[in-house]
C-alpha cells in the first residue's frame, strides 16, 4: 500500500513537472554575479554592483522573458533574435538587449582582471587600432562622447576585424539595427545607473577605471569563438 502511494506521487510530479516544464521552455538563464558585489571596488562600489544586478539586470531579464513568451521567442538563441529584432515589439529589442549586454558586461570583468591583451587579441587590437594605446583612446572617446545612456562596445565584423561602435540605450552590434554588424567581444554599459552613485556627473573617470578591471582572458575566448 504504502509503495503504490509512493509511485502514484511519484507519476503525479512527473506529470506536474512535465507540464510545468512545458509552459515555461526558457532557455534563458539569469546567470550568477561571478563574483561578489565588492569585487570591483577599483572600477565600482557594491552599492551601485548590487542595484545594478539584482534591480535594473533582473528587471531586464524578467521583462526580455515576458516578452520572449509573447513572441515565441523561447528555444531561439541571442544571435537569432537579434539578428532579426527590427521585426519584433520594441520590447524585444530593449529588455532583450539589457538582458543579454549585461550579462556579457558582468563577464568581461573580474577582480584579477586589468593589464593588457595577450596573443592573438592584441595582435588583432594593434592591426585594428594602429597600437594598444590608439585602441584605449578610441574606446574611451567612444563610450565618453555617447550622448544619453548606452554602451561602448568592441566586436569583430563580417571580414573579422575589430571595431569600436558608441550605440544607444540597450541596442548591441548584433542587431539589425545597428549600423555596423559585429559580433560584440568586450563591453561596457555608460548609463548612468553604472556609476552615477560614484563618479556622479564624471563619466570619464569611471572609464578609466574601467581599465582596471577588464578581464582580458574572457575578451580573448569571445574573440577566438568568432574565428573561423
Ligand atoms: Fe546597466
Amino acid at each position: 500500500m504504502k509503495t503504490k502511494t509512493i509511485i502514484l506521487l511519484n507519476l503525479l510530479l512527473g506529470l506536474f513537472t512535465l507540464k510545468a516544464n512545458s509552459q515555461t521552455p526558457t532557455t534563458f538563464t539569469f546567470p550568477a554575479l561571478p563574483y561578489s558585489y565588492d569585487a570591483l571596488e577599483q572600477f565600482i562600489d557594491k552599492t551601485t554592483m548590487e542595484f545594478h544586478y539584482d534591480k535594473h539586470f533582473r528587471t531586464y531579464y524578467n521583462n526580455f522573458i515576458k516578452a520572449a513568451d509573447a513572441n515565441n521567442l523561447n528555444g531561439k538563441s541571442m544571435e537569432e533574435i537579434f539578428t532579426n529584432v527590427s521585426k519584433y515589439p520594441i520590447q524585444v529589442r530593449n529588455f532583450g538587449g539589457g538582458y543579454f549586454n549585461h550579462a556579457m558586461f558582468w563577464e568581461v570583468m573580474s577582480p584579477n582582471g586589468g593589464g593588457m591583451p595577450e596573443g592573438k587579441l592584441l595582435q588583432a587590437i594593434i592591426e585594428s587600432f594602429s597600437s594598444y594605446e590608439n585602441f584605449v583612446k578610441e574606446f574611451e572617446k567612444a563610450a565618453t562622447t555617447l550622448f544619453g545612456s548606452g554602451w561602448a562596445w568592441l566586436a569583430v565584423d563580417d571580414s573579422g576585424k575589430l571595431f569600436i561602435a558608441q550605440l544607444p540605450n540597450q541596442d548591441n552590434p548584433l542587431m539589425d539595427i545597428a549600423p555596423k554588424h559585429g559580433v560584440p567581444i568586450l563591453a561596457l554599459d555608460v548609463w548612468e545607473h553604472a556609476y552615477y552613485l560614484r563618479y556622479q556627473n564624471k563619466r570619464a573617470d569611471y572609464v578609466t577605471n574601467f581599465w582596471k578591471v577588464i578581464n582580458w582572458v574572457k575578451v580573448a575566448e569571445n574573440y577566438k569563438k568568432t574565428l573561423k
